[in-house]
């Protein structure tokens, strides 16, 4: 940047702080009322509800007062009527006010005319209380930002009247009690760009009309109890970026339309009831930098498509019945710093090639059918050290060359039979040999009992 530009930048950031600083201070700033009445009762009406920190009506009468204003509050003077708005709100943690153990939802927040961002964490943690919008009002509401997080006495379902804050951009009801159906009116809201409702108890499937928010960024549904297909629509929302549908009960497979969604960057689906086949078009989505699929009964080969994901610094596809060889197109993952194959049934040898990536940070191989020589030198075992895990493959082992600097769950080559068969039991394995002697040993107590009762 020359000498010149950033005088220019410098004038202009100067200029815009004292203009701001001009918006912000009120013309009169001893007239007490300078604030609208009816806002300002409805103002002390929410604090109210919400707090008991002090007397807010004695201790701050003119909440949004320059100096001398509310914490968690943020107020716009607005020259047009001479007065002060409030335009944002925040609840729950110092240094904003701290909710009382009897705090209910504030609808009044709904009337509040400029209000643009509202924030509630950790507010409802005794009383149960329940989102309400007021029916049937055509709501002025300017809200963009609604985000009640983190309140685990928040119950009851979403109103589908939430559908009238018409301007909403980022919708976060995430960790709450919500209950019931995700209500379809929330995808008519054509500006939201952020929809957060992870954390929840939500029910039924995932509503067909998502495809309709193509404004839509980032979806997160994740941690409910959502049953049903992924809907195809899905691949309407051309610019999501985030999609995470993780441990909820989704069944049938990844719809093949998820290949339309081009500027996905991270996608996880773990923890479902998801089946193969596997999307072929998921080499569509050459955006991709996470791809977290554990924890589904998908019983297919592993998809050799993936290895042409280069972007992709996560891959997780752990305890999932995939069989077949890992594609040695994964090496083509030149920027993979994690991949989670454990828990499969994967069997012939681990690909050379994947000494090849470099940016390789954590490698979980365990628990498969993988046989012959790892492919991994000693300066990749060292750097990866316990990161590295290829116990439960009891065909697998080390080259003397690369063996014994490090433990990573299997013998070196060569070593006698006995002792490359029966590894020796390590620590992860020891519960579940454990646990399945204790259930044969009690079923051997039980079928004695049977026999003493009977034939004794
Ligand atoms: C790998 O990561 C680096 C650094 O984040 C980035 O510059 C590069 O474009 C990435 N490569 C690919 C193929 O995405
Ligand atoms: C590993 O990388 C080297 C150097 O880039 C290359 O010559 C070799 O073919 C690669 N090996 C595999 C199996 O991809
Ligand atoms: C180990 O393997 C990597 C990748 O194939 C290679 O770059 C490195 O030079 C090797 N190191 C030794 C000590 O052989
Ligand atoms: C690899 O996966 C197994 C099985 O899920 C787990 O017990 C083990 O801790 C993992 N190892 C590493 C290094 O993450």
């Amino acid at each position: 940047m020359s000498s010149s530009s950033l005088q220019l930048l410098l004038i202009t950031l100067t200029t815009s702080l004292l203009l701001s600083n001009a918006t912000n201070d009120h013309p009169n700033k001893n007239l007490p009322s300078s604030m609208d009445r009816i806002e300002l009762e409805t103002l002390f009406k929410i604090m109210e509800t919400l707090s008991s920190d002090q007397d807010w009506r004695v201790s701050y009468p003119n909440p949004c007062q320059p100096g001398s204003s509310w914490p968690g509050i943020e107020c716009k003077y607005t020259p047009m009527d001479n007065h002060f708005h409030v335009t944002r709100l925040d609840f729950g943690t110092p240094p904003n006010p701290s909710c009382k153990n009897t705090a209910k939802f504030p609808s009044e927040i709904f009337q509040l005319p400029h209000l643009e961002s509202i924030f509630v964490f950790q507010c409802f943690t005794e009383a149960p209380t329940r989102i309400s919008v007021p029916p049937n009002k055509p709501l002025m509401s300017r809200l963009q930002q609604l985000s009640f997080r983190s309140n685990s006495a928040l119950i009851g379902t979403i109103p589908p009247q939430i559908s009238s804050l018409k301007s909403l951009q980022i919708l976060t009801l995430s960790q709450n009690k919500l209950t019931g159906e995700i209500p379809v009116e929330i995808f008519s809201l054509s500006s939201l760009v952020h929809l957060d409702l992870s954390y929840n108890l939500l029910s039924g499937a995932i509503p067909l009309e998502v495809g309709n928010v193509r404004s839509l960024v980032g979806l997160d549904l994740s941690y409910n109890r959502l049953m049903g297909q992924i809907p195809s629509a899905i691949g309407e929302l051309r610019i999501l970026q985030k999609l995470d549908l993780s441990s909820n009960s989704l069944t049938g497979s990844v719809p093949e339309s998820i290949q339309h969604l081009q500027s996905l960057v991270f996608l996880a689906l773990s923890n479902n009831n998801l089946r193969g086949s596997f999307p072929r078009g998921l080499t569509g989505l050459q955006n991709l930098q996470y791809f977290l699929m554990d924890d589904n009964p998908m019983f297919v080969p592993l998809p050799e498509e993936l290895g042409r994901l280069k972007k992709l610094q996560e891959l997780r596809l752990a305890n999932s019945g995939y069989s077949g060889t890992i594609p040695p197109s994964y090496s083509q993952l030149t920027n993979l710093s994690t991949l989670s194959l454990q828990n499969n049934r994967l069997s012939g040898q681990i690909p050379v090639g994947l000494a090849n990536l470099s940016h390789i940070y954590h490698l979980n191989l365990s628990r498969n059918f993988l046989d012959g020589v790892v492919p991994f030198n000693s300066s990749f075992l060292k750097r990866l050290g316990k990161n590295l895990d290829l116990s439960g493959n009891l065909r697998l082992c080390l080259s003397p060359s690369a063996g014994n600097s490090v433990n990573v769950g299997v013998g070196v080559c060569g070593s006698s039979k006995t002792s490359s068969l029966i590894t020796p039991v390590r620590k992860s394995e020891a519960p579940l040999k454990c646990s399945i002697l204790f259930i044969v040993n009690i079923a051997l107590v039980i079928l004695t009992l049977v026999y003493t009762s009977f034939c004794g």
